[in-house]
C-alpha cells in the first residue's frame, strides 16, 4: 500500500492489566512518526471477513523512544481481541498518520482531565508531555476496581516526580459506585478555572463529567472531548480505490484554494462533492480516517468563504469558531473558499 499508509513493525507488546496491552512500534524504520499528545493512529487489523480499521490513541508522548498505542479488550470485539491475543514483536501493521484534535492548544497550560477505562490512553500521552513541558494537570480517573487501572504505576511515578504539578484522583466503582455529576463537580471545584477540560471514556462517563463541568460553569469553549467508537467504514479501502472524478454535471461556480504540505492549489469545487473527495480526485494526500464526521482526522481550517458540514459529531463550537471544518463532510456555500491544513 502507498500514499499516507505506513507499515510499522511491533517492537514490544506489554500487558498493562488482565485485559489491556500496550503495543510499541519501531517507528524509526519508516521515518519519524510526528504526532501531538492526545492524537490517535488508525490501525488495519485482520477481521473474519477481511480487514477492519480501528482508531487507537497514542499513549506515548512526542519525544518518547517508541510510539505506543494501548488497547483494551472489548467483549466480542474484532480488533481489540486480535491485538490483545495475536499481535507479537516483529509483526507489521499498516497505519494511517497520527490525527485528531484531542490535544491541548498552546495556551492550555493548566488542564482538568477526566478519563475512564481505556480513555486514559490519550490522557496518559498528554500527562507525559505535560511533565516535560510544564503546566499543571489534575486527572480524575474512573475504573471498575484496582485491577482494571491501566498505567497505575506510571501515574504514580508522575505524581511522585511532579507533586506540585500533577495530581491523580482514582475513582474506583467498587468503592464509590458509579461516578455522578454532583460528586465529580465537588471533587474538582477548585479546578474550574483550568485553561481546558479534556474528557475521554465511555459515553455515560462523558455525560456525567460534562454535566459536572456545566455545574461548575466551565466555559464550553474550553471543553474538549474524545468519543471512542468503532469505524463503520474502512479508510484503507478508500485509499486503495482509484480517486473518483467529480461528476461534471455538478460543476458549480465555486473555486477552492487549498494549502496542504506547503503546496497551494486552486480548482473548481462541484456543489455536492465533499472537500475530501475533491482533494483525493485531484491526487492530493489529504488526511482522513472515519469519513463519517466522527474522528477529526480530516480537520482543516477555512480562512476564506464558507462551507456546510453535512455531519459533525466531533468538532466543538470553539473549533468551528476558529474556522475548523471536516473535509470529509464539507460542501461549498460560497463562490470562493480557501482552506489550510495546519
Ligand atoms: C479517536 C478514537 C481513539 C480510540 N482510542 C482507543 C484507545 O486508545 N484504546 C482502546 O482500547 N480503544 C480506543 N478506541 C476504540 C477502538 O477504536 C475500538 O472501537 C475498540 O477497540 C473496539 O473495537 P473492536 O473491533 O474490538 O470491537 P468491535 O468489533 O467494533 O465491537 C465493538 C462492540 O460492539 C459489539 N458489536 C460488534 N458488532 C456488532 C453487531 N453487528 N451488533 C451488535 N453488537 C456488535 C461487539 O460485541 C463489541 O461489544 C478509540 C476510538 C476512537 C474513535
Ligand atoms: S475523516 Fe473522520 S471526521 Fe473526517
Amino acid at each position: 500500500m502507498t500514499g499516507p499508509i505506513r507499515t510499522l513493525r511491533v517492537a514490544e507488546v506489554t500487558p498493562e492489566t488482565d485485559d489491556a496491552v500496550s503495543v510499541a512500534f519501531h517507528a524509526e524504520e519508516s521515518g519519524e512518526l510526528l504526532y501531538r499528545p492526545g492524537q490517535f493512529l488508525t490501525l488495519r487489523v485482520p477481521a473474519p471477513d477481511g480487514w477492519a480499521a480501528r482508531c487507537y490513541s497514542l499513549s506515548s508522548a512526542p519525544g518518547d523512544a517508541r510510539p505506543t498505542v494501548t488497547v483494551k479488550r472489548v467483549p466480542g470485539g474484532v480488533a481489540s481481541n486480535w491485538i490483545c491475543d495475536r499481535l507479537r514483536p516483529g509483526d507489521t501493521i499498516d497505519v494511517l498518520p497520527p490525527a485528531g484534535r484531542f490535544t491541548p492548544a498552546p495556551g492550555h497550560r493548566d488542564l482538568l482531565l477526566f478519563a475512564a477505562g481505556s480513555g486514559i490512553t490519550p490522557v496518559m500521552s498528554i500527562l507525559r508531555a505535560r511533565a516535560r513541558e510544564g503546566g499543571k494537570a489534575v486527572l480524575v480517573y474512573a475504573n471498575r476496581d484496582e485491577r482494571s487501572v491501566i498505567f497505575a504505576a506510571g501515574l504514580r511515578r508522575l505524581t511522585e516526580e511532579y507533586p506540585d504539578r500533577i495530581q491523580v484522583v482514582h475513582w474506583l466503582e467498587t468503592l464509590y459506585g458509579l461516578p455522578d455529576a454532583n460528586r465529580l463537580a465537588a471533587l474538582v471545584r477548585s479546578w474550574a478555572g483550568a485553561d481546558a477540560a479534556m474528557l475521554c471514556g465511555p459515553a455515560p462517563f462523558m455525560r456525567v463529567s460534562d454535566e459536572a463541568l456545566r455545574q461548575l460553569g466551565m466555559d464550553r469553549a474550553r471543553v474538549l472531548t474524545e468519543e471512542y467508537r468503532s469505524l463503520a467504514s474502512d479508510p484503507f479501502v478508500s485509499l486503495a480505490a482509484a480517486p473518483q472524478e467529480p461528476p461534471s454535471d455538478q460543476a458549480g461556480a465555486t473555486t477552492v484554494t487549498v494549502e496542504l504540505d506547503g503546496e497551494r492549489r486552486t480548482f473548481p469545487w462541484p456543489a455536492r462533492t465533499t472537500l475530501l473527495d475533491l482533494l483525493r480526485a485531484q491526487d492530493l494526500d489529504a488526511p482522513f480516517s472515519c469519513r463519517e464526521g466522527a474522528c477529526s482526522a480530516c480537520a482543516c481550517r477555512v480562512v476564506d468563504g464558507e462551507v456546510k458540514l453535512l455531519r459533525n459529531t466531533v468538532l466543538e463550537d470553539e473549533d468551528l469558531a476558529e474556522g475548523y471544518v471536516l473535509a470529509c463532510q464539507a460542501v461549498p456555500l460560497t463562490e470562493h473558499v480557501e482552506v489550510v491544513y495546519d
